[in-house]
Formats: C-alpha cells, structure tokens, sequence
C-alpha cells in the first residue's frame, strides 16, 4: 500500500477501506508516514469528508494506537462521562459521586486544563495531598472497593490522536466533525468505559458555536460509540456563559461541594444530574431516565454523592478537611470586586473571555508546561437575562499577584453584553442524542 494512493483516493472523494485507515494509523503513529503526507490527507478529508464507517474505524485504529485501558478487573457495567469542554465546567466533581455512590464503578481518566478551559485534574490537585498519578493496581483496587478513582490520562492513551491533534492544530484542519468525534471518542473506547455519557457544550466558550455543529458533533460521537459497542449518550449544554457561578481551580471544587450538599447554582445542578441520569440509565441501575433523575437527586439530599467525594478524596490522599469545612482554606490574596458600566439586561456573557480573565490570574495555562495558582479566580453573580443597574456587581475576581489584576478585570468586564431590551434566559440544556438521533427539550 502506498500513501500516495490513499491521500489521491481521499482528494478524488473516494471512500477509503477499513485496510487503507489501518495502514494509515500505524504508519502515522510509527514514524513511517512523515507529516506532509498525513497533512495532505487530513486536508483531503476537511475537503471530501469521511462517512461514518470510515468514521468509526479511523477511531478504533486510533484508540489501539496505544494503551488500551483493561478494566476487566473492575465488577460490573463501567460509566465514564466527557466534557467537550467549557468554562467553570466542574460537573465531573459532582457527577462521579452521585453515579459511585450507586454503586456504579467510576473509572475515569481526566485531563489538564489548556486555553480557557479548566481540566479536572488540576481542579483535584488544588485539594492539598490530592493524587493525580496512581499506579495501576490500586486505581482499579479504589474502583472495585469504593467505586471511584480519578487519575491522569496516561501518557500512551491514543497516541496517534495526539499525534494527529498536533499536526491538525497547525494545518488548518481542527474544524472537522469526523475528525473530532474521532479525537475524542479515541480517548473515550482506549479508557474501557462500557457506557459513556458526553457532554457537548455549544455557544460562545465552547468549541462548537452553534447549534447544529454541536449536534453534528454529538450525533456523530454517539453512533461511533454504539457502533463499537458501549452505550453512549449526549447531551448539547449551553455556554454562552459560565456553568455554574465560579471559575478557578479551588473555587470550583468548593461549587461541587455546595451542589454535592444540596445547594449552590440550579443550572449546574440540573446539568450534573441529567449527565449522572444518562449514566445511571445506560448501566441498568434504573427502567427509565425518570427513576435515573429520582436515584440521582436522592444521592445527593440523602448525603450519600457528598460522603463518597468525600471517601474519594481521603482514598487519593486529599486533606479531607477542606472538604468537611471549604472556608477554612487559605484565600487568595485579593478580592477585587467589578461592577457594571451602563443600566440594561445582560444579553451575553463570552465564557470564553471569562475563562481568558481566569487565566490572565494565573488560574489556567496557555502552554502545557505553565503551572496554575489553585486559589485564583473569579465569582460571576449575573446570568443571561438579568436586568442590571450601572454600578451594581458584575462579580469578583479573587488574585494572587496585584500585577495581573487590571487585565484580568478588562476582560472580565469586557465578557458582559448589555442592550436595553428584555432579553430571555439560555436554557442550561438544549438537547439530548441517543441512538435514535438528536432531541431538543
Ligand atoms: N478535543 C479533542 O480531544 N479533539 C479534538 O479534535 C477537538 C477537541
């Protein structure tokens, strides 16, 4: 087999055979096939497309790219959730709990936070003693005995992703539906999880901006998923503002417990337990996704979600006292309040200027190898909608070093739209897919 033929088939719009995408991965992944090749094919496929089937083995060539994660040792049908990604997006904190203390094993590889978005690792390493890195034999002894263990994506988890991702970040070729589902959902199948439930944000702060790409996404995600053999489920979020009212590593921990508790922001709440509804429905543990959403709300008014974080926590090591009594962590150094220029109605809150302000703190990372400040952040107090007053409190960025405060504040404030007409609220959920298609609420 010779590249040359399969980049040339690709840009005449031929559909390639599972045996040419095999070639291509391991040749890839291998060193074999050089960059300039694999870049004229990714950009044949932006161009001519690939359909599902190419789809669907271009994704499992790349999920055997490396590790295939084996969690035969673990009892019982695997849950895994995923993010597409957003801003103060916290709901694995809350979920993963909700859904262990049901008895359903969590197994759950998380990433960093990159860009404006956070990442649940670095969210979990801001609770002090927190392990991220654990060895194999006791993250599946946790699972098996607890139910839940969180842990770095291991370094081979589809390495050829990682490979293409780079490439295509440099090539002009992201902005393919193919070739993202195929990215993520790589991870989604080497990581073992027998259902799978996706988050897929839409909106200012999300990857996808509208709507139908973000139901592209998800459609294109779920039949991949089915069609490899795990339940997967989507749901289509909003982001065209913040989930929930915090951002910042700390600060988003502190969130999850308020919800874990019982109380703290609606949307986020029904976001986490629709996600842990999906998980519950597709592991059996419940007829219908009504009796999920009871078990679910029930985990957490009968205090069992907030007692398992809790065991979580203390199993990798965190100091469970700032979970028995968040305020006692040491603040940030400074509060800076921000308040609204003009009267009006909030019509648009960027989140991803509002993830960008949390970053300018030192609270995320624009290179891999940045660290983050656990403490810093910010309090957005208003929502899409809200009727507002010049000089009433937009929120409040909480800083560590008073030389990043001034840029942090413009873009906060610069996040926040105004117009002098009523503006109606965005719904925290717009969507769910199944196997049968996408379905508005
Ligand atoms: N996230 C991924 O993991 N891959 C993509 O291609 C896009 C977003």
């Amino acid at each position: 087999m010779r590249m040359y033929d399969v980049i040339t088939a690709k840009k005449r719009g031929l559909e390639l055979t599972d045996d040419q995408i095999a070639y291509v991965v391991k040749g890839f992944t291998a060193g074999e096939i050089p960059d300039y090749q694999m870049s004229a094919l990714l950009m044949a496929i932006c161009l001519k497309g690939l359909n599902m089937r190419e789809t669907t083995t271009l994704t499992l060539e790349m999920a055997k790219s490396g590790d295939m994660l084996d969690l035969s040792a673990i009892r019982g049908i695997k849950a895994d959730k995923h993010s597409t990604g957003g801003v103060g997006d916290k709901t694995t904190l809350i979920v993963a709990p909700i859904v262990a203390s049901l008895g359903i094993p969590v197994a759950k590889m998380s990433g960093r936070g990159l860009g404006h978005t956070g990442g649940t690792i670095d969210k979990l390493e801001s609770i002090p003693g927190f392990r991220t890195t654990i060895p194999a034999d006791e993250f599946i002894r946790n699972v098996n005995e607890m139910k839940l263990a969180v842990a770095g994506q291991s370094a081979n988890l589809a390495p050829a992703d990682k490979k293409m991702y780079a490439l295509r970040d440099v090539t002009a070729t992201v902005d393919n539906i193919s070739l993202i589902a195929s990215s993520i959902m790589s991870k989604k199948l080497a990581s073992g999880a027998n259902v799978i439930v996706l988050d897929v944000k839409t909106g200012s702060g999300a990857f996808m901006k509208t709507f139908e790409d973000s139901a592209a996404l998800a459609e294109a995600m779920v039949t991949i998923g089915n069609n490899c053999g795990r339940r997967t489920y989507a749901i289509i979020t909003d982001m065209n503002q913040v989930l929930g009212r915090y951002v910042g590593n700390w600060l988003e921990v502190r969130e999850a417990i308020d919800i874990l508790k019982g109380q703290g922001d609606e949307e986020l709440r029904l976001v986490s337990i629709t996600l842990a509804s999906y998980m519950i429905l597709g592991c059996g543990v419940a007829a219908s996704l009504d009796e999920a959403r009871t078990l679910a709300e029930n985990a957490i008014t009968s205090g069992a979600a907030f007692a398992k974080f809790r065991e979580f926590v203390e199993r990798q090591s965190g100091d469970v006292r700032f979970i028995d009594d968040p305020a006692s962590m040491t603040a940030a150094d400074f509060e800076v309040p921000v308040y609204a220029p003009c009267d009006g109605f909030i019509s648009e809150i960027n989140a991803e200027e509002v993830g960008m302000a949390s970053l300018l703190l030192g609270g995320g990372r624009e290179k891999k190898e940045d660290s983050v400040d656990p403490l810093v952040g910010l309090r957005v107090d208003l929502k899409v909608g809200d009727k507002v007053k010049a000089g009433q409190l937009l929120g409040v960025l909480y800083a560590d070093d008073e030389a990043r405060i001034e840029a942090a504040k413009e873009r906060f404030a610069g996040a926040f739209r105004y117009t002098g007409e009523s503006v109606n609220a965005v719904p925290p959920i717009y969507a769910y897919v199944d196997e049968n298609g996408v379905h508005k609420v």
